[in-house]
């Protein structure tokens, strides 16, 4: 199914490395550190920096490791079915708070972009009904932006190569190349005196007094604010583990003609998700990507079957595109579909969290950047006064039982799937599996010719992890943390490697 040329990095991602800044010296002290080295820590930098502070941005991987890196960057106020799920949570009032603080995000990002030659297109954006069932859920996305002030309508009959019945569009939205954006804001926020870090991993942030931030060295710096803009949250104090929903989804660009290619950016009202846009290329062509078969992050049987659904999909309604990259990510979506930015609760004012984005942080990371910012600056913009005094209602209570229960129960389905089976000595190529050796998970895999096996326990809160046969992962089903084949961190909540095991050590 899988081309043997295709790249298994982002079509975005398949370029040089930034150059990353020299390492801050230990115990260096600044006005703020911001954690994450993505749409939203790098914007948030850039508004710091620009406002004269002393900025560092601290980011595990590179720059654009994780969701923002990984994404289908549409730039777009309707977001597939967002306001009609928003409005079962929240008021009116909420809502269009979030709409005006996304409006925001999307004028200030096309904005940088024409100021420092950033590339965008302008596309209407689409969500379809791809079966007859969600014609109904496409006509309360309508109503429900409308009430919200957005200038939507219904189409009836799209000019695409697969099935749709029925849509609601949003004219002159716009796409991007992310790794084009990052790019340029890791150059601004040097012109104004930050610092970007690659390959530096925060594990702890000390919770009073002078915020010290300790690295993964054991070596500590301070800053008077930090930012965790780490996509999920790295510290646990605030229980954002409790409300944030995971979601892995997966992405692939194909070579295909031209006109084969739809012009808008199409999203469909349900499940399986499928996620249509084209990506200008630098000879004048046009290359198509898609995305969609989401799932939450460790409770699949098969992540390969998933995106070789999304590989079949393709083939069926694009005959003769040809594959050139697949990749995949993830992204949290909060108990009521509202992101949560601004100061950690019992943080003192001085450790400020943007997450929950919900796959729409391109407006959404910015949106949060902007008020971040602004609080830290001793402001805050009038959306985000409503969005956070925003109230739990029964219908966003009755969501957290359910996201605390299905956690609850893949926790459960992870251990007894380990528990009864005994973890291969020497798998395959690519295969991995996790079973039980004594009484302990252990996880063993060979990967690029090397086999090894490690204690297959999440080092944040002790889930049982699940083998990811597309990316040759270990996934926490619980809060959808991710080790390497070798027990490195890849992303959290977890900060601590999974203990390495020889092959056939018993683990105590
Ligand atoms: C498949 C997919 C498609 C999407 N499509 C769209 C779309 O079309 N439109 C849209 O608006 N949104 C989309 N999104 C969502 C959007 O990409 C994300 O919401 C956004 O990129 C999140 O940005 P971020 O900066 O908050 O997080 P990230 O980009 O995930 O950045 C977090 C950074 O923090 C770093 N980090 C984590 N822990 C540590 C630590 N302990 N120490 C140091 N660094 C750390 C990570 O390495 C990472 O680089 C999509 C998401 C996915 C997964
Ligand atoms: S991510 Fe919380 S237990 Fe694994």
């Amino acid at each position: 199914m899988k081309p043997a040329t295709s790249s298994t990095t982002s079509l975005w991602l398949d370029r040089p490395e930034p150059i990353a800044d020299e390492p801050l010296p230990a115990g260096d002290h600044l006005d703020d550190i911001v954690v994450g080295a993505g749409i939203t820590g790098l914007t948030t930098a850039l508004l710091l920096a620009r406002a004269g502070r002393r900025v560092a941005v601290l980011e595990a991987g590179v720059v654009g490791s994780l969701a923002s890196g990984n994404t289908t960057a549409k730039v777009s106020l309707l977001q597939g079915t967002k306001m009609s799920t928003m409005l079962r949570y929240q008021s009116q009032d909420v809502a269009r708070a979030y709409i005006e603080g996304s409006l925001e995000g999307q004028q200030w990002m096309l904005r940088f972009c024409d100021d420092h030659d950033v590339p965008y297109q302008v596309r209407d954006a689409v969500t379809y009904a791809s079966s007859p069932e969600q014609a109904a859920t496409v006509t309360q996305e309508l109503e429900a932006t409308q009430a919200v002030g957005l200038p939507t309508f219904a189409m009836a009959n799209l000019d695409v190569p697969f099935p749709s019945f029925g849509a609601v569009v949003l004219r002159d939205q716009a796409q991007i190349d992310p790794l084009d954006l990052l790019s340029a804001l890791v150059e601004q926020i040097r012109s104004h005196g930050g610092s970007v870090h690659q390959g530096v991993r925060v594990m702890d942030v000390s919770w009073s007094g002078r915020r010290t931030v300790t690295l993964e060295d054991g070596s500590t710096l301070h800053a008077d604010t930090v930012v965790l803009a780490t996509g999920y949250p790295i510290l646990d104090r605030s229980l954002y583990f409790a409300k944030l929903e995971p979601t892995r989804s997966y992405a692939l660009a194909y070579d295909a003609p031209a006109e084969t290619i739809p012009d808008g950016m199409y999203l469909s009202a349900g499940s399986p998700s499928r996620s249509v846009r084209d990506v200008p290329t630098a000879d004048g062509g046009r290359k198509l990507l898609i995305g969609g078969a989401g799932h939450p992050v460790g409770r699949t049987s098969s992540e390969r079957a998933k995106v070789d659904q999304l590989r079949e999909w393709t083939a069926r309604h694009f005959p003769g595109a040809v594959e050139t990259h697949a990749w995949s990510a993830q992204d949290y979506q909060s108990h009521d579909t509202v992101p949560y930015i601004g100061p950690m609760p019992r943080g003192g004012g001085s450790v400020f969290v943007a997450t929950g984005f919900d796959k729409w942080g391109m407006t959404s990371g910015i949106m949060a950047a902007r008020s971040i910012s602004a609080q830290i600056l001793d402001e805050q913009p009038s959306w985000q006064k409503v969005m956070s005094t925003r109230v739990t209602r029964p219908s966003g209570a009755a969501h957290l039982g359910v996201i605390n229960a299905k956690v609850a129960a893949a926790a459960a389905t992870a251990a007894v799937s380990a528990e009864t089976r005994t973890a291969p000595a020497q798998p395959a190529e690519g295969e991995g599996a996790v079973g039980r050796r004594g009484i302990v998970p252990v996880g063993t895999s060979t990967v690029n010719g090397t086999t090894c096996a490690v204690r297959a326990i999440c080092t944040h809160l002790g889930g049982v992890l699940t083998w990811n046969d597309n990316e040759k992962t270990y996934d926490c089903p619980l809060h959808s943390s991710r080790f390497a084949a070798d027990g490195t961190v890849i992303e959290g909540p977890a900060v601590r490697p999974l203990k390495r095991l020889e092959t056939e050590e018993e683990p105590s």
